[in-house]
């Protein structure tokens, strides 16, 4: 059948090299997969309790619906101090706390970009520990840990130039569609 997965985004650049991903995504998904866009993560406040007591902010219910009504979510972000961005992770509070848990039984794949050697692989098992607790399926294999990102990315838009990684990610999108169709 045909899929629909949504992009998450944890970083807030311009010329973001994560942004590159996701932005590449639509063009590198398997026939009869279509990719879109989530809300920013910037657009929602920090999570405060008495906030939520007053009525869940409109941009979390609307991505949390987006989420719900999507086949899979793909989470492009960062390594920020060996960990989760902070405003991606006040997102995925936020999202946590609607009635419907959107992460619930949902297929997710994780994927970032650095500069560094390592490609965000402590920030991605350091989210798969978050969606432990929330229940959703993560999926395992092929990883993506886009390193040595400054030789791969166009510096000043961000966009995704390096055929080989391309190609692998085109790959590991089949491998995910796989997943979710079971
Ligand atoms: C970083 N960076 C980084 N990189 C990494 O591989 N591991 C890390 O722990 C960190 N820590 C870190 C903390 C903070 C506060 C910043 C701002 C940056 C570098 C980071 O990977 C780099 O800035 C990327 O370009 C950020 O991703 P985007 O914005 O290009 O998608």
């Amino acid at each position: 059948q045909d899929l629909h997965f949504v992009t998450l985004l944890g970083s807030l650049r311009k010329a973001s090299f994560n942004g590159g991903i996701a932005r590449a995504l639509p063009g590198l998904a398997p026939a009869g997969v279509r990719v879109s866009a989530l809300g920013s993560v910037g657009d929602f406040p920090h999570y405060d309790a008495d906030l939520q007591a007053e009525g869940i902010p409109a941009a979390v219910t609307a991505m949390g619906e987006a989420i719900a009504a999507a086949d899979g979510v793909i989470i492009v972000s960062p390594e920020y101090n060996y960990s989760i961005p902070g405003s991606l992770k006040n997102a995925i509070d936020w999202l946590s706390r609607l009635p419907q848990q959107p992460f619930k039984a949902k297929p997710i794949l994780i994927q970032s970009a650095s500069p560094g050697a390592l490609g965000g692989a402590r920030m991605q098992y350091q989210l798969r520990q978050s969606f432990v607790f929330l229940d959703g399926r993560v999926f395992n294999a092929p990883e993506v840990m886009v390193g040595g990102a400054m030789g791969k990315f166009d510096k000043d838009s961000g966009d995704l130039t390096d055929e080989g990684t391309k190609a692998f990610i085109a790959k590991q999108l089949a491998a995910f569609a796989e997943f979710v169709r079971g």
